[in-house]
């Protein structure tokens, strides 16, 4: 068994919930592809479903692939979303975009009414936090977001190129990981802070391969 095999079985056991008539968002990255390969198949079989996609890169392959994608800018909700991560965690905390659609991936995320994060099992972590942060800035703003992350203990390295949006990525590696949730805020309140590959809330469940075995794990919600 290959990674690649194990990011498959991943990506087809999170396809298998693909229902007819469907709006699927497709997420970004190689793993991804193996899903928008899965999809295509089950469309050249006769399954009538549409697409967005949450980067050039997947609305292409989607597309060559027979699927009908359609402009995110006409869609308010989207049924269910199949996307990567670079690492995800049991608490279905993920760190995202290492392929730099973060930002992207975060609005279609919280656009649609279930989310899933489909990997192989060198992405699955006891706790986020070791892999490096991607942000995505106006590049307006670079200089003060630098400062910023700077303040907030980051070591930060700047992308080549720029995102879909034409923005830039900056890769921030924090000296203290521990509160997620308050670093989300503070990005969050950062102007200049278009998006950032913190996934707190948006995933619903994993599929994760290890040699070929799938696990499923859905976030539990507890209520009080
Ligand atoms: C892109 C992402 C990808 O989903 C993530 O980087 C995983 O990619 P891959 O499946 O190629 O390892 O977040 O922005």
């Amino acid at each position: 068994m290959t990674q690649d095999d194990d990011k498959r079985a991943a990506a087809e056991a999170a396809v298998a919930e693909v229902q007819p008539d469907m709006l699927v968002g497709l997420g970004t990255g190689s793993t991804v592809r193996f899903a928008i390969e899965a999809l295509g198949r089950r469309v050249a079989e006769g399954l009538r479903v549409t697409a967005v996609a949450t980067s050039v890169d997947s609305a292409t392959c989607a597309a060559a692939l027979g699927i009908v994608v359609r402009d995110f800018a006409e869609v308010a909700r989207v049924d269910l979303t199949i996307d990567g991560a670079d690492e995800i965690d049991d608490r279905l905390w993920a760190i995202k975009g290492a392929g730099g659609a973060m930002l992207r991936e975060k609005i279609v995320a919280a656009a649609s009414t279930r989310m899933v994060v489909i990997a192989d099992a060198s992405k699955r972590v006891a706790a986020i936090g070791a892999a490096k942060l991607p942000i995505e800035v106006l590049p307006f703003a670079r200089g003060f977001v630098i400062d910023r992350l700077a303040m907030l203990d980051a070591r930060v390295t700047v992308r080549d190129g720029v995102t879909d949006n034409g923005n830039l990525v900056l890769d921030a590696l924090f000296a203290d990981f521990s509160d997620p949730r308050s670093l989300a805020m503070a990005l969050d309140a950062t102007p200049g802070v278009l998006g950032h590959g913190l996934f707190l809330d948006e995933v619903d469940a994993t599929y994760v391969a290890d040699g070929g075995i799938v696990t499923r794990l859905e976030r539990v919600e507890v209520s009080v």
